[in-house]
């Protein structure tokens, strides 16, 4: 915090943000303007001296700083023989250091010193910069990296998103890439002579541009980000999901519940029509979302679609044709490699469908058109909801997309609405098994391994179950298709070994049957997901945990709710932290 005084305090600490407000306590926190960070550690370990904010050598500047500046070798190359000295290891006091550099060497004002700066800089970023001895002001920059302007009354706020924000304003400005914003707080007002708030934002380009503001209203209430009595975030998200998953289809699967509309197929129908090829780009558990909605479209409309991990599509020169649909599905909208991958694609000519949950946010803006999940904040690093909104949408698309073309017969088109539209019902069942899978976790908290297996639609429900139990208990687990068990990971099955098996009344019931036969001659624990009623599983598996009777397309949204629960329960006893995992963030602005 800078204080008009021109005092500057700073206050650092290792571990959880509750560490900083207790060592805080006794301490002076008044001021004109502060910047805060929580780091996820790029160079550097984490530590209170890698900590932001850095200094520049003078101690006059102090930066905040998402991303990674990638040529800050270089910099800090040149720096260091001009004379200066750095004291971490991190690329953000290089950043720092450069816009004292050249405030110094070229008698420029921060203001003025900072588009200069990042024009020799080559990477992404989110920064605040102060200088205390101008204590009424702050200017910050993105490039690659969300940035958020609230706009209060008489006060400003800067966050990487808006939800911390949204406590204090509704009103924000989402800065675009390149934007450089100036905050400043009048003289007069101090002074008490000014009636009105004293305060000004601009917002230029890097080039000095003035760009003009667009103030967003942020609808989301304070309610949606509070745990709302339950112990942790994620499993107020993992309950709600009936309640998001109604509001995902409202306005878009009709109350007969035998049509669904979606605007972008409306606005864009000759580009979604005439796809010859769609290609779904994501990450994590955005990706497998993409896998499920591979399944859909190719059954529903015939088209092929490829699955492509964002950061491997992004730099491996892919054939994109201008008739392909890019699909990019993000919770975040944030993810560099997904906004990089969607970048790349509209540079040759595709059309871009973006999937997100968060509004306003880059992806959105960066695509053609696209289907907002509207499930809500998800808060927990750990995506429940979010996955369950993108499936959905895909469904819903893929509905869409089916109709439009011809390729759905009309009776399997509306089984499938009106399959869907009970799906939050269907989900509310599977809630009701969470007892069941507490206690069922804790017979498994000993494992050091976990395999999860599926098959057609379930696969990828296996390799979500999988992701989300390494994510939160730290437990190594991996998802496979059923049928590959025996080209090798069958060698790990032994008694120490639980498999999660999702083996519901679909096509490929009687080979993953099979698969459970395997599995228990060989003395693994098989946990299996099973359709309500079936019996013959449960003589032959350890724990059976069953699921109400879903159509296959659809099963993925029943299936993967008490895989979450399973993850998050053995988390619990483990006594991990489950809403804030080690080592994750929840977007993931860097590379
Ligand atoms: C897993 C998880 C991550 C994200 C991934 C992509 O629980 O949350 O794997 O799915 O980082 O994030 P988004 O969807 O924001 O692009």
């Amino acid at each position: 915090m800078i204080n008009v005084d021109g005092s500057l305090n700073v206050y650092k600490t290792k571990g959880k943000v509750d560490n900083l407000c207790e060592f805080c306590n006794d301490k002076d926190v008044s001021g004109t303007v502060g910047i805060a960070h929580t780091r996820w550690a790029t160079h550097g370990e984490p530590s209170a001296r890698n900590a932001h904010p850095h200094f520049s050598q003078s101690h006059n500047l102090a930066i905040i700083h998402n991303g990674i500046i990638e040529n800050y070798a270089d910099i800090k190359q040149r720096l260091m023989g001009k004379g200066v000295k750095f004291v971490s290891d991190t690329d953000t006091e290089v950043l720092v250091q450069l816009i004292e550099y050249i405030m110094v060497s070229k008698n420029l004002s921060l203001q003025e010193a900072v588009p200069l700066a990042l024009y020799q800089v080559i990477g992404a970023y989110a920064i605040a910069v102060l200088d205390k001895r101008a204590p009424r002001q702050i200017v910050a920059a993105r490039k690659q990296s969300p940035l958020v302007v609230g706009i209060g009354d008489g006060e400003f706020f800067l966050g990487s998103d808006a939800s911390p924000i949204i406590e204090y304003t509704d009103k924000v400005v989402y800065l675009e890439d390149g934007n450089i914003a100036f905050i400043r707080l009048n003289e007069r007002q101090e002074g008490g002579e000014s009636d009105d708030s004293g305060m000004e934002l601009k917002v230029t380009s890097i080039l000095g541009e003035e760009q003009k503001l667009q103030v967003n209203t942020v609808d989301f209430d304070l309610g949606q980000i509070e745990k709302g009595g339950y112990p942790h975030f994620m499993l107020k998200e993992i309950f709600e999901q009936p309640d998001c998953l109604t509001n995902c289809m409202r306005g878009r699967v009709n109350v007969e519940a035998d049509h669904v509309t979606l605007s972008a197929l409306i606005d864009y129908r000759r580009q979604l029509l005439n796809a010859k090829r769609v290609i779904i780009v994501a990450c994590g558990t955005s990706w497998h979302a993409g896998l499920i909605g591979k399944q859909l479209i190719e059954t529903f409309c015939r088209i092929p679609v490829e699955v492509e991990y964002a950061s491997e599509f992004r730099y491996r020169n892919p054939v994109v044709n201008k008739d392909d649909v890019v699909i990019a599905i993000s919770q975040s909208g944030e993810t560099a490699d997904t906004l990089a991958a969607v970048q790349l694609a509209k540079e040759r000519g595709a059309f871009i469908y973006g999937i997100c949950n968060a509004i306003g946010s880059s992806i959105p803006r960066a695509t053609h058109t696209g289907t907002y999940i509207h499930v809500g904040p998800e808060i927990g690093v750990a995506s429940t909801k979010a996955f369950t909104g993108q499936v959905t949408v895909l469904t819903m698309f893929a509905l869409a997309l089916a109709e439009a073309k011809g390729t759905l017969d009309r009776d399997e088109y509306l089984k499938v609405v009106k399959g869907l539209s009970e799906i939050p019902d269907k989900i509310r069942e599977v809630l009701k098994t969470n007892d069941h899978v507490a206690d069922l976790a804790r017979t498994f908290t000993y494992a050091h391994n976990f395999l999860y297996l599926g098959r057609g639609f379930s696969y990828p429900v296996a390799l979500e179950g999988a992701l989300k139990l390494k994510e939160i208990s730290y437990i190594h687990a991996e998802g496979y298709p059923a049928a590959e068990m025996k080209h090798g990971p069958i060698a790990l099955i032994d008694s120490d070994m639980p498999v999660v098996v999702v083996a519901t009344h679909d096509a490929m019931y009687e080979k993953v049957l099979s698969n459970i036969q395997e599995i228990k001659a060989r003395k693994g624990r098989v946990i299996a997901l099973v359709t309500q009623g079936d019996d013959t599983i449960a003589r032959i598996a350890d724990e059976v945990i069953e699921l109400p009777d879903v159509m296959e397309c659809l099963e993925p949204l029943v299936a993967t709710i008490p895989l979450q629960l399973l993850s998050y329960h053995v988390a619990v006893c483990k006594g991990k932290d489950v809403d804030q995992p080690r080592n994750l963030a929840k977007s993931v602005t860097v590379e």
